[in-house]
């Protein structure tokens, strides 16, 4: 289905992060998967489509002469090492952006204007002089990239990227333009505190179809540009601007359920989780309970840990009965609003742990270790309880992996518990999730998932307590409805959507008409 959707028409896509990245391990290149849901989502895709992918070379061996001498490289790298992998992949064009441009464009405008403004967060918004023109820059940059590959589709991700629509239509008036937004889109009276709110608006304007995750924010996308946009006339059809229409469309993103099933039954997830046992002396018995995050202020990590400070002081009898995971990876630390949420993380557990902890009973526990997504589902596979809390993100791929890690009711399941290692992990029953109604997963998960205010401490603390005590039949109920819900919204699913808008196909309707 993948490889036929564009004929021959030869596609881009444009990301400011890359799918893999190349860092020096003992003085030689090894090459890394950031952790990010937008890269997970899409390099599969990529891989099966094939054409160029233009990001931010911005690992320290990405232009090592022995990785990527021009900077482009084929990926996926087992495509290239396995000649029986017949995917036909990808080149993976990396721009060698200068470091200024970098502090500028991406760790000012994108992540200290736009990211906030997105995420409903005023007080880490920072706006300097410097951040704009960085930004227009970077997008000049992305943009003469992906025009320089000759494309007849080019595809587009996120909020780093308001500008480059623009600015290739101007050079590629032919060419199929669209663009993915990962985050939520603010309402109105939010999106004001965007000074440059106008241009970017028209900078998206440039593409031909502009997806969101859910139709609310769609919606509001639309109102931003009626309320910003004078000469743009928001119609049932999409956007009338510059004498071209300009769709809208809602696509829930989702992931791989098989593959990320598969992890979980794997001997590496086995394996890894082996050695979290062992290196933490966990008590098998013990029930845990489990938060995977980059450390981002939106994921509500600070909220999570306060919550299990406030189980422990109204319920002490609880004391010993569970270990919280906290699987972390730093994010973002050129920002000084990232450093001092790694620091009050780190911190809040320490306090956790020297407040409630015993000889024999550590209540909390960080993990920063650099894994693979099959030991990641070993950790999804055994806690008995994940909390997503985010205070708002757009989709939210760590809710839909850990339902995906379950297992049982996959069809395969059975087979797959009978191969490899004794694990018991493959037969335990399913592990409940805790999650934010803030974030765009909520729609489709809860309430079979249990769902918090991050904000308010006291009830988010009843929720992880009935969770942890919930009985093995409502885990199973639960966990059914979950799976069929994040099978029913899966990767295949969003990218048959995607296809069909980048082919432009006739299914993309104005979000408001459904
Ligand atoms: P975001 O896109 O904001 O990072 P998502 O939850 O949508 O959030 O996607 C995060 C992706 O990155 C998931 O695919 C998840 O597996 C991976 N990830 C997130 N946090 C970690 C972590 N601490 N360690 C390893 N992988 C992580
Ligand atoms: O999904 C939202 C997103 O910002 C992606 O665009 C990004 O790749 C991911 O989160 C991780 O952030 P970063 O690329 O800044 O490390």
């Amino acid at each position: 289905m993948i490889e036929d959707a564009l004929g021959d028409r030869s596609l881009v896509v444009v990301s400011n992060r890359e799918p893999y990245v190349h860092e020096y391990a003992d003085g030689e290149p090894a090459v890394q998967r950031p952790a990010g849901g937008l890269v997970t989502a899409l390099d599969g895709v990529v891989a099966e489509t094939g054409g160029t992918w233009v990001a931010w070379g911005s690992g320290d061996a990405d232009f090592d002469p022995a990785v990527a001498p021009e900077g482009e490289v084929r990926m996926p790298p087992e495509a290239r090492a396995n000649s029986a992998d017949d995917r036909p992949g990808y080149t993976l064009a990396r721009l060698d952006l200068p470091r200024r441009l970098v502090e500028n464009y991406y760790y000012g405008y994108s992540n200290q204007v736009l990211w906030p403004i997105c995420h409903l967060e005023a007080d880490p918004v920072t706006v300097d002089a410097k951040f704009w023109p960085a930004y227009r820059e970077a997008n000049r940059r992305f943009a003469e990239r992906a025009v320089a590959a000759d494309p007849d589709v080019v595809w587009f991700q996120d909020y780093h990227l308001g500008l480059a629509p623009r600015f290739v239509r101007e050079q590629r008036p032919d060419a199929r333009l669209v663009q993915f937004w990962h985050v939520p889109w603010p309402t109105p009276e939010f999106f004001e505190i965007c000074p440059q709110a106008t241009e970017l608006l028209r900078g998206l304007l440039g593409n031909d179809a502009v997806g969101f995750h859910l139709e609310r924010y769609a919606d509001n996308f639309r109102d931003c540009v009626a309320r910003f946009v004078p000469d743009a006339e928001v119609t049932d059809a999409g956007i009338r601007y510059d004498g071209r229409l300009v769709e809208t469309y809602a696509s829930p993103i989702g992931v791989d359920t098989e593959r990320v099933a598969d992890n979980a039954r794997s001997d590496a997830a086995a394996h890894y989780w082996e050695r979290v046992v062992d290196r933490y002396d966990l008590d098998p018995e013990r029930p845990v309970v489990l938060g995977v995050d980059r450390l981002d202020y939106t994921k509500g990590v600070v909220e999570r840990l306060d919550a299990l400070a406030h189980l422990l002081e109204t319920t002490p009898e609880l004391a010993g009965e569970f270990t919280y995971v906290q699987k972390g990876t730093r994010t973002r630390e050129g920002i000084p609003a990232y450093r001092r949420y790694y620091d009050a993380v780190r911190d809040r557990i320490a306090e956790l742990d020297r407040v409630h902890g015993t000889e024999d009973w550590t209540p909390a526990l960080y993990i920063e270790d650099d894994v693979d997504d099959r030991e990641l589902a070993g950790l999804y596979r055994n806690a008995d309880v994940a909390v997503v809390s985010s205070r708002r993100d757009g989709m939210n791929l760590v809710a839909k992996e850990f339902v995906a890690a379950q297992g049982r009711p996959f069809p395969n399941a059975g087979l797959a518990q009978t191969e490899g290692l004794d694990n018991p992990a493959r037969d335990r029953a399913p592990g409940a999730l805790v999650l934010s109604r803030f974030v765009g997963a909520a729609e489709s998960l809860c309430p079979a998932a249990l769902p918090v205010n991050p904000y308010d401490v006291s009830a988010f603390a009843e929720t992880i307590r009935d969770a942890l005590e919930m009985g093995e039949p409502e885990r199973h109920d639960r966990m059914a409805s979950l799976q069929a819900s994040v099978r029913g919204e899966d990767i295949d699913a969003w990218l048959a959507t995607q296809l069909d808008v980048l082919a432009g196909r006739e299914r993309v309707v104005a979000a408001d008409d459904d």
